[in-house]
């Protein structure tokens, strides 16, 4: 229990030297159980310092998930709802919380890898251990709060105005659910939900985000497809502070759902690549293409083809820019 307690006070003084005498007397132990302490701590993978007749550092720059600094990035009505955990592997995060039916409405998983990362459309997610974001928020109650027909787009949003604040220029949303910078795909979100089976209503609601940050290498299958906040800008990024960022817009967007559709539809259209465009649409093993005039209030696709007006949702399509041949 000291060495949670340890660990966020450090976290409290990311960057600053703090006494082992300070921190001994802070926790109401020895100065030896504070050493160990900070040695168990450093296993888990923590950057600390410890320096000669000063004390302990935890460097600013130290990047391992963790409960109580998502939640210093968090206000603290959303914290005190949150219910947190962090687990070293899992095969998918949605599928952690479809799996566990017993788990607290507001429950946020997050993986330091995962083996099967799912995307739309029954895709992979690249989900390896080199500092990607992996995470899927629940939702069991009060879902009527929410139009989960936008819950995705909403969640594309508050996903793509946090990287826009790191990157300090716009990444791009491709409909409906990927989060672009120059041509790569820097992010995804899969949303899923659980059906009651007796009245066919939802009853969970899964928010699956997937966000490269530090990776620096991809497969060769997607390296020409995919990015990360290190590949674009060569630093690495602190990913408790994103993960906080992230929930914190993630809650805004989806109240926005039900509350004021018609601003959330016009910042998700701001953001939207192809608006205006021919683009090409995937549906099973068809392929046409249209032109991009709008999107609905309910965030389907208003398509033109043949002077024809055609609406899509998201359910088994994907779009992409039409190639000029
Ligand atoms: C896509 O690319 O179509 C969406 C990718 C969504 C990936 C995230 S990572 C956390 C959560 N768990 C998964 O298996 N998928 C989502």
């Amino acid at each position: 229990m000291s060495k949670e307690k340890l660990l966020k006070i450090l976290e409290e003084s990311k960057g600053t030297i703090l006494s082992g005498n300070a921190l001994a007397e802070e926790l109401s132990i020895s100065r030896n159980a504070v050493w160990k302490a900070v040695n168990a701590l450093k296993n888990e993978g923590h950057d600390i310092q410890s320096i000669k007749n000063k004390g302990y550092l935890l460097s600013s720059r130290s990047d391992v998930l963790s409960d109580s600094e998502i939640r210093m990035n968090l206000n603290k009505d959303l914290s005190e709802k949150l219910n947190i955990i962090v687990l070293s592997e899992a095969p998918s995060t949605n599928s952690y919380l479809k799996e566990n039916k017993d788990l607290a409405n507001n429950t946020l998983v997050l993986a330091k890898t995962q083996t099967q990362g799912r995307g739309r459309l029954g895709k992979s997610f690249h989900s390896t251990d080199q500092g990607g974001i992996y995470m899927s928020l629940l939702k069991t109650e009060d879902i009527a709060k929410y139009d989960t027909g936008l819950a995705t787009l909403a969640a594309a949003l508050a996903v793509s105005e946090v990287l826009d604040g790191l990157l300090e220029e716009e990444t791009r949303i491709k409909w409906v659910n990927d989060i672009y910078h120059n041509g790569y795909k820097l992010a995804g979100i899969l949303t899923e939900g659980t059906l009651e089976f007796e009245t066919g209503s939802l009853s969970a609601l899964i928010i699956g985000i997937g966000i490269n940050i530090n990776t620096e290498d991809f497969p060769s299958e997607i390296q020409d497809i995919a990015t990360s906040l290190y590949r674009i800008t060569g630093r690495k990024f602190v990913r408790n502070r994103i993960i906080g960022e992230i929930i914190s817009a993630l809650e805004k967007y989806l109240l926005m759902t039900k509350k004021d559709k018609i601003s959330l539809i016009r910042l998700y259209k701001e953001k939207m690549l192809y608006l205006g465009e021919e683009i090409t649409i995937r549906r099973g093993n068809e392929e046409f293409t249209a032109h991009l005039s709008d999107l609905n209030e309910e965030g389907h696709l208003i398509l033109k083809k043949n002077n024809e007006i055609m609406i899509l949702n998201s359910g088994e399509i994907s779009i992409r820019k039409r190639e000029l041949l």
